[in-house]
């Protein structure tokens, strides 16, 4: 049986990037394993964050977990910082990974990049990743491709700490989509769509209306070529708007570019914001409906104690098995 694990960050709206590349295929699997979802909070912290926008945030987030179709019954859901052995493990981690691995992760290099205050929780932001999955004895981590360094990171620490203290985790593997893998920017499609770039034009937030939608399909860039082709290298931007025809519509894309053969980005694009509308719209309604339910709460405490049951026994394994002392 797999033992499933994966988090997002409370950290703004959520993307379609974020529900391609990663959130929708965890409803697949809550039929292949034992999946444990988080709303890693202590991520958010890495960038700092008004409190009341991260508490806000966080709910959100829960009520989105549940409206794109995590059934509680089967996957736990819950709130990273509830489990406090993920700030215990992550210091493990942190004692266990190596400051050239961290300095080296694209991630900070790009959220690093010419700010002028960064956080020392940005840099060792993968080492508390590492204990997220770790504790879980977890072996599959379904993620977008820009998580990938991150989880060899994890590998590598869990590998070396086996080595040096004794087997104590299991290896993870990492599930990482060839197709929608990493979405782009629709003003940029060299950069990763991301929910918090400052410019909201440039993502499809989860929860946008269908006007804001059009709108934004209508901007978003694409080449002068004018023809709906696949190719990644020379048309990136036309590219990744097939790409996330294909993965609302559940169509190839090669059936997409036949039916768009001759015809202009135009109707391409009028269809695709039907496409992105007709796939978000029933998620919003749950959305509504979760937000407002006085379950929500219930939900992430019993996600905590189930969580925390399986947390508690990794960490005593790696406590004692690192030398500190347990009575
Ligand atoms: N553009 C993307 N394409 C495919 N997958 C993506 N993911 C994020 N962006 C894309 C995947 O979504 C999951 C949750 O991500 P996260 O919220 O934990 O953090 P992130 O990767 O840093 O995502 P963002 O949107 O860019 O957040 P901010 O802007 O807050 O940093 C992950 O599995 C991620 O791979």
């Amino acid at each position: 049986m797999k033992q499933i694990f994966s988090g997002v960050q409370p950290s703004g709206s959520f993307t379609l990037g974020n529900y391609i590349g990663a959130m929708k295929r965890f409803v697949d699997l809550q039929t292949e394993g034992n999946c444990i979802y988080c709303i890693v909070n202590l991520h958010s912290l890495t960038v700092p964050k008004d409190p009341a926008l991260l508490r806000e945030y966080t709910m959100q987030l829960a009520a989105m977990y549940l409206s794109i179709g995590i059934d509680p019954e089967k996957a736990i859901l819950f709130i990273q910082s509830q489990v406090p052995e993920h700030a215990e493990l992550g210091w493990l981690m942190q004692c266990t990974g190596y400051i050239g691995e961290l300095e080296r992760m694209t991630q900070y290099k790009d959220k690093s990049e010419g700010k002028d205050v960064v956080t020392g929780g940005l840099l060792t932001y993968p080492a508390l990743m590492a204990a997220d999955i770790l504790l879980y004895n977890t072996t599959h981590v379904p993620v977008g491709e820009d998580q990938k360094q991150h989880l060899e990171f994890t590998r590598d620490v869990a590998e070396r700490f086996n080595r040096k203290y004794g087997e104590t985790f299991v290896i993870p593997e990492p599930m990482i989509q060839q197709f929608g893998g990493r979405i782009m920017s629709l003003d940029d499609p060299t950069k990763k769509m991301s929910k918090s770039n400052p410019n909201a034009g440039s993502y499809i937030a989860l929860l946008d209306d269908a006007k804001t939608i059009e709108k934004k399909i209508k901007r978003a860039v694409t080449d002068s070529e004018g023809a709906v082709r696949y190719d990644k290298e020379n048309k990136p931007a036309v590219s990744n708007l097939l790409t996330i025809y294909a993965a609302c519509s559940s169509e190839s894309i090669e059936t997409i570019v036949n039916r768009y053969e001759g015809r202009g980005y135009g109707d391409f694009k009028k269809d695709l914001a039907e496409v992105v509308v007709t796939t978000l719209a029933p998620i919003q309604q749950e959305y509504t409906r979760w937000m407002e339910s006085p379950e929500l709460s219930d939900i992430l405490k019993k996600g905590a104690e189930r969580a925390s049951a399986l947390a508690t026994v990794t960490m005593d394994k790696a406590r004692k098995n690192m030398g500190l002392v347990t009575f």
